[in-house]
């Protein structure tokens, strides 16, 4: 997609829709306004008629229009005539995208920049639009025959007048790295497991830091993380044919001496839950249990096209959890990088034994914060659905940091207690820890067992099990939590 300001009179900007808003009281907004003086009042008819209700996210296609240079205007409700919230614009956002979708339109021209937001400026506005334009028109055609069903979207023109066109540009620049982030990270997701390997993960790794000189990656192979004696990690592996990659993105855009942000993506390629093997209905959808994984590459991706002024560390232990006369088995102990000892309880607990040596190998990182993110636990999606991710961490002001971050984002965290008390579900007969904690509580007994190894450094996780992908009909990945972390990561540069 190709992206331009423009700031030439609506009524000659070139494009094949210009997109404007209406309210529910019939108001048109300002840029309907002037559309509406350069087609005799056509607009203000249809709204008056009752054609669109102005309802958020209701749409209405006005076509073959004389009088503008731009032949078509796509009407989009924005609700009450009052400052829109961050969640009705990006809702009216999607609309607009699907209902552009069906029709024959390569440039788009968003009019909206203008519209008054509540506690929310233009950079942001135009930031929303490129990301939910780019989430509407992704689709995954690699293995279709008939690619005739793909988005023909090419251009995406933001309407805006002199004064805001600075703002704009920046909007523009942070929503495209966004949006190129989330789309790098559906795509790998959306991968199925018997393409989307550890080797290929590691393999796209590789291609990303070949495409950025402020990257540069480091696989680790079984036979190193031996050395490291990651017996946790590579237990799960045992179980695979295929080998486990540890690989590490490191990207330097701040000074030397700054500490570095830690990323950890758990990216199981399959889980199939081991021996303690998954039932069969949905077990497809278990090939996104790589979507941590995928999204710190999407984040770090992002990271190195907008240049932040920060050293960041990706980390991601990419493994397949299969059954296998070598996989795990319940009753198994194993020694994990740190010391403790784990008894395995139930092999389909997989991430948590991934996750905790790679947490104890960022320490060698001397980390400002440590951020993991994984689609840990069934649990997740049956205490918060598929709205927020979850959160849970041992440092409050991290926490927040986080939260408010996905609140600007549109990409929302609900936190989750961490509390001493829950950990006596972890306790085990023969090792240090058991790798479950029963039924209660799931998802927190989950961040409880990664708290053990997450002592050294602040440290948070975000439970991205009902986020990262949509079931269904409309199955898919989101590229869930790339624009929550990007944002993070843009409020970190700036303070
Ligand atoms: N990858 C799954 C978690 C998951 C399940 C995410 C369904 C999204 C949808 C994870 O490895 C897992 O299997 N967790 C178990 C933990 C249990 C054995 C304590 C779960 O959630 O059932
Ligand atoms: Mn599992
Ligand atoms: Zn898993």
């Amino acid at each position: 997609m190709d992206y331009f300001i423009e700031s030439a009179p609506l009524e000659k900007l070139q494009s094949d829709c210009i997109v404007v808003g209406v309210y529910q009281d019939k108001q048109l907004s300002a840029a309907a306004s002037v559309l509406n003086s350069h087609t005799q009042g056509v607009i203000a008819k249809v709204v008056s008629r009752g054609d669109i209700s102005g309802k958020v996210g209701e749409t209405l296609l006005l076509n073959a229009l004389t009088g503008l240079a731009s032949e078509r205007v796509l009407l989009v409700g924005l609700g009450e005539n009052k400052p829109v919230s961050g969640k009705n614009f990006k809702k009216a956002l999607q609309a607009a995208a699907i209902s552009l979708k069906k029709s024959y339109i390569k440039s788009v021209a968003s009019a909206l920049t203008e519209i008054p937001l509540e506690n929310l400026d233009v950079q942001w506005n135009v930031r929303q639009v490129v990301e939910n334009f780019n989430d509407v028109a992704y689709q995954f055609t690699a293995y279709k025959s008939d690619k005739t069903t793909e988005s023909k979207l090419e251009k995406l023109i933001i309407a805006a007048p002199e004064n805001l066109a600075g703002a704009a540009q920046t909007g523009l620049n942070q929503g495209k790295a966004i949006a190129e982030g989330v789309a790098l990270t559906k795509l790998l997701a959306d991968l199925p497991g018997n393409i989307c390997t550890p080797t290929y993960i590691a393999d796209q790794a590789i291609a990303l830091g070949k495409k950025h000189a402020s990257l540069s990656i480091n696989i680790l192979e079984e036979v190193d993380m031996e050395e490291l004696g990651m017996g946790s990690l590579l237990s799960v592996s045992r179980g695979s044919r295929q080998p486990a990659k540890l690989i590490t993105i490191n990207y330097k855009g701040g000074t030397k001496d700054s500490k570095p942000i830690v990323l950890i993506g758990k990216g199981l390629t399959f889980d199939a839950g081991g021996i303690s093997l998954k039932p069969a209905p949905g077990m497809d959808e278990m090939k996104y249990d790589m979507c941590g994984g995928a999204s710190v590459l999407g984040t770090l991706q992002a990271a190195a096209q907008l240049q932040l002024p920060l050293n960041i560390i990706g980390l991601i232990p990419s493994s397949e959890n299969l059954p296998d006369g070598d996989a795990n088995k319940p009753g198994d102990i194993l020694t994990s990088m740190s010391g403790q000892t784990i008894e395995v309880l139930n092999t389909d607990a997989e991430g948590r034994l991934l996750l905790c040596d790679t947490l104890t190998y960022a320490e060698r990182f001397d980390p400002e914060v440590v951020i993991d993110l994984a689609t840990l636990t069934g649990a997740c999606l049956v205490a918060l659905g598929r709205v927020p991710s979850g959160l849970l961490g041992n440092d409050d002001a991290l926490c927040d940091d986080l939260i408010a971050a996905g609140n600007i984002a549109n990409d929302t965290l609900w936190r989750l207690p961490l509390w001493e008390e829950y950990q006596d579900q972890l306790k085990s007969n023969f090792a240090d820890i058991a790798n479950v904690g029963g039924k209660d509580a799931g998802t927190i007994t989950a961040a409880c067992f990664l708290a053990r190894f997450a002592e050294k450094f602040r440290w948070a996780h975000l439970d991205i099990a009902g986020t990262a992908w949509r079931t269904g009909q409309n199955k898919g990945a989101t590229g869930r939590p790339v624009p929550l972390l990007v944002q993070y990561l843009l409020n970190r540069a700036q303070s």
